[in-house]
């Protein structure tokens, strides 16, 4: 397998509204993201992640961007910019951008333009459909914020197609002049330095021509029109042409992220030879605790069903593909509230989920608070959440009939704003995220769980992750090693084994608060063995034959 510097990394994704306020505005800020990289590098982190810090309205908190080339007010200016960009690859550390270009904001010059008239020279820069005869929207597809897909646009008495929110218009990618600018746009920042891109719900950019309409399900009035715009019929041809005049003239790292895409496709879309990604954002394991009505149709997580999937892509991107290893980001509840224990076992549980994932094949991505382990918030109401696509699934949900309870209790467990409360970096007003009122209230747990605390303290979760990033470093096994899942059938332990050249790591990690035993299948065989990490004091002795695990006990052994 072939070595790179974005196999080796660990990467930390920043975003930068709730990360740090340096001008009291409330607001977190690129001079904010500076004053903290200190941080980042004691964590061991090499590569950070930035959600977007364009110029936007707003609707999508960044993800509708009106202006690719320009930085927004609220976040500072384009020297700040700059400056962070120096001062991250001052400390050996890289960059990556987020490339949002399934859409743009309605408010991008482009769709100012092309909204004007039928004959408007950026009109084919966007998807338009005539109305259906009886003058309704082109076809049955939802947005995957709520409501329809289509939006009605009086100037041109034609509808625009959005697959997130009406403010989102998407881009035609047909549309050659179109790809033409978004490489030039591409170019532009890979010259300023940063090195890589995350590439927004990239396998949505080419979608099926003729916009067939999707299976209404459960009398709803929309359908996910998913089948005909993920992984469509170009994806493969834009993103080889992308590579071709772009990516390959830079020394760069991508990641798509890729709802619904599957191994096989995985293997394509990253294979070593086909010259495209790198690796992808997969949402399998994501998906494993939703019922059969979606997301906020809550589900409980089923051990066996988590350890196929992550063995399954570890299998399938083995050879010649990539993994992206993560449970955290933006648009995720926070994992420890998610798979683990928020109460009593709020520490083990976060450092086991930890080990289960750095010890794995593939990049891991660290999501702002998880190394602290930051937890989900519960408001009191839905006047403090902010989140787009939850305060429309508050409204659909209650017009479908749930109850003020259920609405909340679903939003307790998924909203994505779990994930976008301040970071909490100490027990001050505020967390000392800001010295103003924050946009998002902060989660109340700050006075205990927060940055300062946590680096006081040798035992914690920050501390458990610097020294699992640390073994990374140090052990090309844990980069390069191959995956085998054991105990494939226990109900309670997530283990595997890793290996490379003549050296074994053994992962051991207990789901529950249960105190199940482990038994090491008899042909694992080894001289020595040596404990490198682990969330309880375990004696040096210890033997690993056959023992009990305590609540969430997580062990890493190297087997020679
Ligand atoms: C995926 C992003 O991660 C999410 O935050 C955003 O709302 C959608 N794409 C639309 O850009």
């Amino acid at each position: 397998m072939k070595h790179s510097w974005w196999k080796e990394s660990v990467v930390y994704q920043i975003y930068p509204r709730s990360f740090m306020d340096s001008n009291g505005d409330g607001i977190g800020d690129i001079q904010g993201i500076i004053m903290k990289l200190d941080y980042l590098k004691e964590l061991g982190i090499d590569t950070i992640w930035l959600s977007p810090v364009y110029e936007s309205p707003n609707d999508d908190n960044g993800y509708d961007i009106s202006n690719y080339m320009k930085i927004m007010d609220e976040f500072g200016s384009m020297e700040d910019w700059e400056e962070l960009l120096q001062q991250v690859h001052m400390r050996e550390m890289s960059l990556i951008m987020d490339l949002v270009v399934n859409h743009t904001s309605d408010e991008h010059k482009w769709f100012m333009q092309a909204k004007t008239s039928r004959d408007n020279p950026y009109r084919d820069y966007y998807i338009w459909r005539d109305p259906k005869g009886d003058g309704k929207e082109p076809n049955n597809w939802a947005s995957n914020f709520g409501g329809s897909a289509w939006e009605y646009n009086e100037e041109t008495k034609d509808y625009y197609l959005h697959l997130f929110s009406k403010k989102q218009p998407d881009l035609n990618w047909e549309n050659e002049q179109l790809r033409e600018e978004v490489y030039r746009m591409m170019k532009w920042w890979l010259d300023k330095g940063v090195d890589g891109f995350r590439m927004d719900v990239i396998n949505f950019i080419s979608k099926v021509d003729n916009f067939p309409d999707g299976e209404i399900k459960n009398g709803k009035k929309y359908a996910s029109g998913s089948k005909y715009y993920r992984n469509g019929p170009k994806i493969h041809d834009y993103l080889k042409e992308m590579n071709e005049k772009v990516l390959s003239q830079y020394d760069v790292m991508t990641v798509g992220e890729m709802p619904g895409v599957t191994p096989d496709q995985a293997k394509d879309y990253t294979g070593e030879e086909r010259n495209e990604l790198n690796m992808v954002f997969q949402f399998e394991h994501m998906g494993l605790d939703n019922g059969p009505n979606g997301k906020w149709d809550l589900q409980e997580l089923d051990l066996i069903e988590l350890k196929q999937s992550l063995s399954r892509w570890q299998y399938a991107l083995a050879e010649g593909g990539w993994n992206s290893l993560y449970y955290n980001n933006h648009d995720q509840p926070r994992s420890v509230s998610r798979f683990g224990n928020d109460g009593d076992y709020r520490i083990e549980s976060a450092k086991m989920l930890a080990t289960l994932l750095h010890m794995m094949k593939g990049t891991p991505y660290v999501y702002q608070g998880e190394e602290i382990g930051m937890t989900n918030v519960r408001f009191d109401s839905i006047e403090s959440y902010k989140d787009i696509e939850t305060l429309q699934a508050y409204s659909d949900l209650k017009e479908q009939g749930w109850s003020e309870e259920e609405v909340m209790e679903s939003i307790f467990k998924k909203s994505r704003d779990n994930a976008r409360t301040p970071m909490q970096w100490n027990d001050e007003d505020h967390a000392g995220f800001s010295s103003g009122e924050p946009w998002m209230a902060v989660n109340p747990n700050y006075k205990s769980i927060n940055v300062e605390a946590e680096r006081n303290n040798e035992h914690s979760i920050f501390n458990y992750y610097k020294r699992l990033i640390q073994l990374r470093k140090q052990n090309e096994l844990i980069v390069y090693g191959d995956y085998q899942l054991i105990l494939e059938d226990d109900p309670e332990i997530f283990s595997y084994v890793r290996s490379y050249q003549d050296k074994k790591l053994l992962v051991i990690c207990n789901f529950y608060d249960k105190e199940p035993t482990f038994k090491l299948p008899r042909d694992i065989n080894f001289m020595t063995k040596q404990l490198l990490v682990s969330n309880y004091t375990v004696e040096e002795q210890s033997n690993i034959a056959e023992f009990t695990l305590q609540p969430y006990e997580a062990r890493v052994y190297l087997l020679n």
